[in-house]
């Protein structure tokens, strides 16, 4: 399918993706080693950008390391922050000119020192441009997320600077990591696996989502669209009926 097919103004916000499939694709292509996946993986992510950015995506936020993906093989762990290092040196200035906005969710200082500070450079450089926030889940989890709100909050009670009581879901949203931005509308998963991983849990509430076969490394603008046409023919009802949709 092509982008004209779709409702330009009715375009996910906020797009999440669980970027999965690299090993696999890797092994499908006889290739010796998963990290050839993760190369890849980082040229289909380059290319989502562009077209994520074309359709007016203002948020696209990728899971690219997760808290449980420290217990890969070392080699491997090793190889994907060499890659995330050199793909930052390497696109920053494709960021600046498309006007893209890089941000980090999860615990940024536990990634090795060249890695964290390359990150904060990159995102510095970055920080005037408006058009889209590409977001990396950098050892993110969802639930170490939350569990870091809820300290957060309980010192603030703590400290009597709020009651129990001032506790909602907006104090809860402003204590992610996900603070500045909008919940994600649409969330989407490559390569067939249909759970969500502990990403964004909080956030996904009212995602509609969207899994497809695609292994990441093969995942292209078509099927960024195929996402975008399945999302425009569903109906968001919030817990409201199909009529009061219709009548609002
Ligand atoms: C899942 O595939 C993918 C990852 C764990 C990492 C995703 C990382 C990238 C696309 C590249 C790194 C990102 C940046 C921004 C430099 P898998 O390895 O779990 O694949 P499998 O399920 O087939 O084994």
């Amino acid at each position: 399918m092509a982008s004209h097919q779709l409702d330009l103004n009715n375009i996910p916000q906020h797009i999440a993706i669980i970027m999965d499939g690299n090993g696999r694709w890797a092994k499908k292509q006889g290739f010796g080693t998963r990290v050839k996946g993760h190369e890849n993986g980082v040229a289909a992510l380059r290319a989502l950008t562009t077209t994520a950015a074309e359709l007016g995506v203002g948020y696209l936020t990728v899971y690219a390391f997760s808290t449980e993906n420290w217990n890969r093989p070392k080699f491997e762990v090793n190889a994907l922050m060499r890659l995330l290092v050199n793909t930052l040196k390497n696109e920053v200035d494709t960021l600046m000119k498309n006007n893209i906005r890089l941000n980090a969710i999860g615990n940024i200082d536990s990634l090795p020192s060249d890695v964290a500070s390359k990150l904060k450079t990159v995102m510095d450089k970055t920080a005037v441009n408006s058009h889209m926030t590409l977001t990396l889940a950098l050892s993110y989890g969802s639930r170490d997320e939350m569990k870091q709100a809820v300290q957060k909050i309980a010192l603030e009670v703590k400290d009597g600077l709020i009651s129990a009581d001032d506790i909602n879901e907006e104090l809860i949203s402003k204590n992610l990591f996900t603070s500045d931005m909008p919940d994600p509308d649409l969330l989407i998963r490559t390569s067939g696996e249909q759970r969500i991983s502990n990403y964004l849990l909080w956030q996904i509430a009212y995602a509609e989502l969207f899994f497809t076969e695609t292994l990441w490394p093969d995942f292209a603008k078509e099927d960024l669209y195929q996402a975008i046409s399945s999302y425009q023919n569903r109906e968001r009802r919030y817990g409201k009926t199909s009529e009061q949709i219709k009548e609002a």
